[in-house]
């Protein structure tokens, strides 16, 4: 038995009393203002702003960089040949990009897809934490180093990939997990990031059976291949992966003697829930 998405917004409502017109007129309240926005030089160079799209009851947020040339065109996230494989990713697992939420760290693109500078990054922090705040997610996944620094502060991207944490409620995320993932652009550019991209999703749906489980206050080392874990699987959706813990799937290595900041160890990776 899966979860739909009807049903997960009764979960949700039941949960939060918030019902998913009110999440939908507060997003669209942000949307509006971000396509507005002046607050940081970003918006001189953009065609349309991008302030991110999904399923308004989803508990599942994607957080990516920022956009690119065609998101820019198009003022919808994810819409290039990143977002080919993000979808196909997603598909990988029986999920389709309308179940979860696509957003960035900055919504307007930088200048020939630069990075987005910490100020930059810094200005636009807010409209992601508000988003984070209507959406209430119970799960977090962060798509490259950007977003992973933000959500994962403290490692690196090759250590903390395929690795879930949780969120500091100062994200706005109050109630969630933290699981990160390289960027789709990386692993269109590298055969083994890919691969690794294919490996992390596929623990996707136990993170959130995970996060789930947290939130209803159930131990995170329950069953989870028990649980249902997808937000709005299509009826021919894969199977559910084994289950495992991510965190624990992925045990933190002993940091190499270069690393300048390394990760906690796994086993304390949960205090905030304690
Ligand atoms: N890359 C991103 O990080 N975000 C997008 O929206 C598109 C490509
Ligand atoms: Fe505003 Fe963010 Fe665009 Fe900068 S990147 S102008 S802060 S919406």
């Amino acid at each position: 038995a899966r979860v739909g998405p009807r049903r997960v917004a009764a979960w949700r409502r039941g949960r939060t009393r918030v019902t998913e017109a009110e999440r939908r007129a507060a997003l669209e309240a942000i949307a509006a203002e971000v396509r507005a926005c002046t607050r940081c030089r970003l918006h001189d160079g953009r065609t349309r702003a991008v302030p991110g799209e999904g399923h308004p009851s989803t508990e599942v947020v994607f957080v990516g960089e920022g956009p690119g040339l065609n998101e820019d065109r198009q003022g919808r996230p994810f819409v290039g040949r990143a977002g080919d494989l993000l979808v196909r990713l997603l598909a990988s697992i029986g999920w389709r990009r309308e179940d979860v939420f696509i957003t960035n760290i900055v919504k307007c693109r930088p200048p020939e897809n630069r990075d987005p500078e910490p100020d930059e990054i810094a200005a636009c922090d807010p409209y992601l934490r508000r988003q984070l705040e209507a959406l209430d997610p119970a799960l977090v996944v962060t798509l490259g180093r950007h977003s992973m620094a933000r959500f994962m502060p403290g490692t690196t991207i090759s250590r903390s990939h395929g690795t879930l944490r949780p969120a500091d409620p100062a994200t706005g995320a109050s109630s969630a997990l933290v699981f990160a993932m390289y960027h789709p652009a990386a692993a269109l550019r590298t055969p083994a990031i890919e691969e690794a991209s294919y490996a992390d999703i596929g623990r996707v749906p136990a993170a959130l059976a995970d996060a789930r489980a947290l939130r209803s206050g159930a131990p995170a080392t329950g069953p989870t291949s028990a649980r249902p874990a997808a937000p709005a699987p299509r009826p021919e959706a894969a199977p559910q992966p084994a289950a495992v813990l991510p965190a624990a799937a992925v045990p933190a290595a002993p940091p190499p003697p270069t690393d300048p900041d390394p990760a906690p160890p796994a086993s304390d990776q949960l205090t905030l829930f304690r």
